[in-house]
């Protein structure tokens, strides 16, 4: 049957199926092509989407916002605090106020169960751009980033490394499984994916042939893996005062070269972004400061050494959003 994904809101991979999934990745591939040749693609004319940001952002409001653009729509940002939305309207009422104006809603926020409403209410295809759960836009770029470099998906391995129950190992941990990649998630005890979510995982990976490794030890973790994966300590949201534990629980989980050296032959170091890997940054400055570290989930050689792919990766981004919009739009 052909994939229809016209109308549908795109919140988290667990509701996509693996076809899906490589049709949307088949699209970026074709975006990216277009974009790279400079060949116009307004396919979407006429249409207006609004970006609802309750968290700061550059890669995901500079990708909707580009990808907006060369589709031919028009582009509302809201940023943080900026819309009455959560102080003086809820968000079912916001949904079906924004639902009348756009064609379509991306929304950054908190709670899963918000962009969920949102799209309950909206009327129209609502994109999660990142929750305190779930960041699925991202992995369609890091997916998309991993096939670059290894020409296939299905029984590579992929390693996150640090804060495993965070968004983005979440999110790598669905979409690994989905796409029978062997996922290893690396990281202390007390930072592990909820087993309810673990058990989905591997479920569904052994569905697709693959398998959903726990391991509390880096050098486990980094063994023969394909791509190591990181991010940083403490998510937006999170109290600063994490920051002490943090640290003393996830220095050990650093992405070091002596680390990346145990990966498999061509291994490459994948980071959603942003990053502490030096002290260029007020958190940074802070931390060393406050912790004396200069460098937090990746070293400074590992983040600028041939091996890490982070900047492909953002660029990818913008690519695999345009897919997004334009398969749930047109
Ligand atoms: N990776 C990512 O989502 O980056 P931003 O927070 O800059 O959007
Ligand atoms: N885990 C990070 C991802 C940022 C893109 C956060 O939620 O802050």
């Amino acid at each position: 049957m052909p994939i229809n994904l016209q109308g549908k809101s795109f919140l988290k991979l667990l509701d996509f199926s693996t076809e899906e999934i490589l049709y949307l990745l088949e699209l970026s591939k074709e975006f990216k092509k277009l974009k790279l040749t400079r060949t116009p693609h307004r396919y979407l004319e006429g249409k207006n989407i609004v970006l609802l940001f309750e968290k700061t952002s550059t890669r995901t409001r500079c990708s909707f916002e580009v990808a907006g653009y060369d589709l031919g729509m028009g582009v509302t940002y809201l940023e943080p605090g900026s819309s009455q939305m959560g102080h003086k309207e809820s968000i079912a009422d916001t949904a079906r106020v924004l639902g009348r104006f756009y064609d379509g809603i991306e929304y950054r926020g908190f709670s899963q169960d918000l962009v969920q409403e949102l799209s309950d209410k909206a009327g129209v295809p609502v994109w999660n751009g990142l929750t305190d759960e779930f960041h699925p836009t991202q992995m369609l770029a890091d997916i998309m980033t991993i096939e670059e470099n290894f020409g296939r998906l299905k029984g590579l391995n992929l390693t996150y490394m640090g804060d495993a129950r965070n968004n983005v190992a979440n999110s790598l941990m669905v979409v690994s499984a989905k796409l029978g990649i062997n996922f290893t998630a690396c990281g202390p005890k007390d930072l592990m994916p909820k087993a309810d979510l673990v058990e989905t995982c591997r479920e569904l990976a052994k569905e697709h042939g693959s398998t959903i490794t726990l391991t509390e030890d880096p050098k486990e973790g980094a063994k023969d893996a394909h791509a190591i994966y990181t991010d940083i300590w403490v998510s937006m949201g999170e109290p600063a005062d994490v920051w002490a534990e943090r640290i003393k629980l996830l220095e050990p989980y650093r992405v070091t070269q002596e680390l990346m050296d145990l990966g498999a032959k061509g291994c490459i170091f994948l980071h959603c972004l942003p990053s502490f890997h030096d002290t260029n940054t007020k958190v940074g400055q802070d931390i060393e400061k406050q912790f004396g570290i200069k460098e937090m989930e990746v070293s400074d050689e590992v983040f600028e050494s041939r091996q890490s792919k982070v900047f492909d990766e953002a660029e990818n981004r913008m690519h695999t959003i345009k897919a997004v919009m334009y398969a749930t739009l047109k």
